[in-house]
Parts: structure tokens; sequence; C-alpha cells
């Protein structure tokens, strides 16, 4: 009943979708009003004429961003749209004002992370043709925080917050200032063709600019992502369920993250029906990891953190082609503490179970297909499964068969 629920909602997103794209090669759409956004062209901030755009068309409103260069100077707030089309054919700057930002941006109320734009609501559909870009002038960002990971009121980019049955496709995003986008609040959401690089041109890495990540979301589909980037290419946290990421290339950076997730002293929270298939990896670290804080809380958010209940439960990750992995194909730690905490892998309560890694192929550098470091006060991990998993090492191109387990409780296809 909720399987046939679930497949019904995806199947309705993918409907209405199509429709959208039928739409808009057909214009006038049939929308009450419509807002062309005029771009100043010379660097003064267009996000004044953005905010009145979207206050005029957030009923039944079709917003236009034309073919120009728009530049985005100051934070924005859009969200509570109600069935709105958002075209978006021009180009996205935001400023590199660091100090600017580092004041002004508004906090999400998770993680103490704060976002440059918050936009949402119901029946949003956002397209890009292929050609919509944000650039979120990362190298600024990139060259203050000089790969420290979480630094205090670092923006991220665009957070989609509380989008119900909505889309976006066909976007670019590139040299995002933090994450690229966080999926939150939100239900019933399709991202289609997008592509995400974020990429240092100097020596300080791009750390920190996962390509996407969910919290406290359900149903969302990620299909045809491109991402290349320094940090997660796609990242589920905090209460992420029923998710399906596939036909997507992730490269350069962490590979797919379940997590980071228990940071939260006594929270509960969850991971829960996740489908990730038909992906390549690219010199990525790992194709897949998880990865949950210990059961000792050091310090507060960003960088701090511990202590959290719940679990991940129910994931399949599936039919992955690998190139270069740069260690083990899968890794699970339960370590995560402050930045320079070690250790201490076996105190936290979130368990880890139920996941099924089937049809692996390619060639990675570790020397293990799994490494697994399952915290025994969660009583371990269990219901692991490999499966059809045909790696070699790329340095010697001979076989690799082994897993590192640490409390893996029976182990499904694989012997630790
Ligand atoms: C996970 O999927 C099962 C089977 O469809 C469903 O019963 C369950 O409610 C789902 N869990 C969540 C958190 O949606
Ligand atoms: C930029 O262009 C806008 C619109 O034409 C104008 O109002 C504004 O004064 C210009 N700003 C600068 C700094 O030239
Ligand atoms: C910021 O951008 C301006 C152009 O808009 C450029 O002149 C300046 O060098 C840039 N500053 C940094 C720190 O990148
Ligand atoms: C953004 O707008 C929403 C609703 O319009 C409001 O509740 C929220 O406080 C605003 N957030 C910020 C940081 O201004
Ligand atoms: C933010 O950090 C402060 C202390 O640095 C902490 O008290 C607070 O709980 C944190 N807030 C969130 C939302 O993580
Ligand atoms: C990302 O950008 C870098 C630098 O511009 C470029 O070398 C690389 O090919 C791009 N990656 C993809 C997947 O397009
Ligand atoms: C797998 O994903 C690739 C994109 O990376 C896509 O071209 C291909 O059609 C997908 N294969 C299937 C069977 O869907
Ligand atoms: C996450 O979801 C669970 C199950 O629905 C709920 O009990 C919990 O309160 C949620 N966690 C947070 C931090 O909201
Ligand atoms: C696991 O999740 C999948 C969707 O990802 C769903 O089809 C299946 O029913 C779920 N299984 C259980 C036991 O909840
Ligand atoms: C294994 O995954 C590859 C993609 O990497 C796919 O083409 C192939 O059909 C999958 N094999 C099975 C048995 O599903
Ligand atoms: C965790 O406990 C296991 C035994 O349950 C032990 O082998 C392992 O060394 C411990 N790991 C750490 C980091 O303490």
């Amino acid at each position: 009943m909720a399987l046939f629920r679930m497949l019904a909602s995806f199947a309705s997103v993918v409907f209405f979708v199509s429709t959208v794209q039928a739409t808009t090669a057909h214009a006038p759409r049939g929308k009450a009003n419509t807002c062309v956004i005029e771009a100043n062209g010379n660097g003064s901030d267009d996000a004044p004429a953005i905010r009145a755009a979207f206050s005029k068309c957030k009923r039944d409103g079709h917003i236009i961003f034309e073919d120009k260069k728009y530049y985005v100077n100051s934070p924005l707030n859009t969200t509570d749209l109600s069935n709105v089309d958002i075209d978006l054919h021009g180009y996205l700057l935001w400023s590199n004002d660091t100090s600017y930002w580092l004041k002004n941006s508004m906090p999400i109320g998770y993680q103490n992370q704060s976002t440059v734009w918050f936009l949402g609501g119901h029946n949003l559909h956002v397209n890009g043709f292929g050609m919509g870009t944000f650039d979120g002038n990362g190298q600024a960002w990139y060259d203050i925080v000089k790969g420290v990971s979480n630094y205090p009121d670092r923006p991220m980019g665009l957070t989609i917050q509380g989008a119900v049955d909505s889309s976006f496709v066909g976007l670019n995003f590139v040299q995002s200032q933090m994450w690229t986008m966080t999926i939150m609040h939100s239900d019933n959401v399709l991202m289609e063709d997008i592509y995400v690089n974020s990429t240092s041109h100097n020596g300080n890495p791009a750390r920190n600019t996962d390509g996407a990540d969910t919290m406290f979301s359900n149903n969302i589909v990620m299909r045809r992502w491109r991402v290349d980037n320094g940090d997660d290419a796609i990242s589920l946290k905090a209460n992420s369920t029923n998710i399906v990421v596939e036909d997507s290339i992730f490269m350069t950076g962490q590979g797919f993250a379940l997590g980071s997730i228990g940071q939260y002293v006594g929270k509960f929270e969850t991971i829960e029906n996740v489908t990730v298939r038909n992906i390549t990896t690219i010199g990525t670290k790992y194709a897949a990891y998880v990865k949950t804080w210990t059961g000792n809380q050091v310090d507060y958010p960003p960088n701090g953190g511990g202590g959290g209940l719940g679990f991940i439960r129910n994931v399949s990750i599936q039919d992955l082609k690998l190139k270069g992995v740069r260690d083990v194909a899968v890794n699970i730690g339960q370590c995560t503490s402050f930045s320079g905490a070690k250790g201490d892998c076996n105190s936290s309560l979130f368990h880890v179970g139920d996941i099924k890694f089937t049809n692996f192929t390619g060639d990675i550098a570790g020397k293990y297909i799994g490494s697994m470091q399952c915290s025994s006060a969660a009583g371990g991990c269990s219901g692991i499964e490999f499966g059809d998993i045909d790696l070699i090492k790329t340095a010697t191109s001979t076989v690799v068969d082994d897993y590192k387990c640490s409390n893996v409780q029976g182990p499904i296809g694989f012997e630790c």
C-alpha cells in the first residue's frame, strides 16, 4: 500500500515534469501573472528586482530570468510560493564580498549553517533548460577558509526549503560557496539533469562543496546529475526518507554519502528507504560511505557534536562503475567527532544496518572492497550485504576481494 503510494507519487512527479517541458515550448502558459526580471548588467545588485518579481508572481506566477547575467549581492528569501514556474535562462552570480555574506547569510536552523537563498513552495517548477546557472563565486570562499571544513557562517548556495510537489530541471551550479544546495523540509521533489562543478583554481581546496544535502525530506528523486567537486557528491542527512539517486556521474570528491548523522545529543534521526543505482564514480575517494558521529558530544555544530540516536536502514546501492576510486569502494565509520578528535569509534548508539551493495565493477586504489568500523555500543552493524563485486586494484590490476570489519554482525555475501 505504502509502496504503491510512493510509486504513484514518483509517477506524478514524472508526469508533471513532462508537462512543464511540453508547455514551455508553447508560451503563453496560462499563468495568471508573468514577471520578467530586468538585469542591471553593471554589477549593481539585482536581488531587489528578483525579490519584487517573486513577490508579485508568488501565486500562479511565471517568473522569467532572461538570458542575461544577474548579480546577486544580497540574500533572497522566497518561500511559500504556490503554483509557480520559474524559467532560468540566465546566469546568477553571487558577489564575492565574503565579509558581507558572513554577516548577512540566513541561518537554516540546523548545524549552525546558513544560506544565501531560501526557495520553496507548492507546485514549484524551476527549469534552467540546461543553460540556467548559479555561480557562487566560490573561489573567494575557498581562499578565505583554506581547507577548513565548516567555517562558521560560510553560506551554502541554494536552500530548497519546504518544496512540495515540485521540480528542478536542467540547472547548472558552479563554484558554490559551500554546500551547493540543501533540500530541507521538502516532499515529492524531482531534481533532474543537474550539473555541479566546484573546482578550486589554486591550492586551496574546494572543501565542503557538497553537490546536494538532504534533510527532513521525503520522496526525493535525483536523476542524471554530473557532480565534480571537492566533497560529497550527494549526501543524505537527518530524516531523509524514500530517496532515489540514479543515472549520475560523480567525480573527484568523496562519492555518495549517508551522513554525517547523529550530531545532536539525544536527537533521533533516520535515513530510510534509499535506492542509489547506475552511478559512475570517477576519481572519488570512495564510491559510497557512511559516517555517524560518536556517542560522546564534543563541542557544538557545525564543527562539533555527537551523541545522536537513530538508524540508517533499507538502503540499496547498486550498478556502480568505479573508475580510479582513490581509497576503498565502501567505507562505514562511526567515528566523526570534533575536528582533531580521534578514535572513540565504539560509543555511538546510532544503528547502521540493512545496506546492500551490489554489482560494482571497476578499479580502486584501496586494498579492501569495504572497510567497516561499526560501533559496539549500537550493537554493531547488521544486514550489511555485498554481491556481484568485481573490482581490481588500480596499481596492480589484481583482484580486490578483502573486507575489513569491526563489529559487523552477520555479514551477507562476504567474509570479514
Ligand atoms: C519505507 O518503505 C516501506 C515499504 O514501502 C514503508 O512501509 C515505510 O513506511 C517506508 N518508510 C518511510 C520512513 O517512509
Ligand atoms: C547600473 O544600472 C542601473 C540600471 O540601469 C542603474 O540604475 C544604476 O545606477 C547603475 N549602477 C551603476 C553603479 O552604474
Ligand atoms: C571580487 O570581484 C571583483 C569584481 O566584481 C574583483 O575586482 C575582485 O578582485 C574580486 N575579489 C576577490 C577577493 O575575489
Ligand atoms: C523567510 O521568509 C519566511 C516566510 O516568508 C519567514 O518565516 C522567515 O523568517 C524568513 N527568514 C529569514 C531569515 O528572513
Ligand atoms: C550553534 O552553536 C552554539 C554554540 O556554538 C550552540 O549553543 C547551538 O546549539 C548551535 N545551534 C545549532 C542549531 O546547531
Ligand atoms: C569542472 O571544472 C573544471 C575547471 O573549470 C574543469 O577542468 C572540469 O573538466 C569540469 N568538470 C566537468 C565534469 O565538467
Ligand atoms: C545510466 O546512467 C547513464 C548516465 O550516467 C545513462 O546515460 C544511462 O542511460 C543509464 N543507464 C540506464 C540503464 O538507465
Ligand atoms: C526524525 O524523524 C523521526 C521519525 O519520524 C522523528 O521521531 C524525529 O523526531 C525526527 N527528528 C528530528 C530531529 O526532527
Ligand atoms: C525499502 O525501500 C524500497 C524503496 O527504496 C522499498 O521499495 C521497499 O519496500 C523497502 N523495504 C522495506 C522492507 O521497507
Ligand atoms: C550492473 O551494472 C551495470 C552498470 O554499471 C549495468 O549495465 C548492468 O546491467 C548491471 N548488471 C545487472 C546484472 O544488473
Ligand atoms: C572497537 O571495538 C572493537 C571490538 O568490539 C575493537 O576491535 C576495536 O579496536 C575498537 N575500535 C576502536 C577505535 O576503539
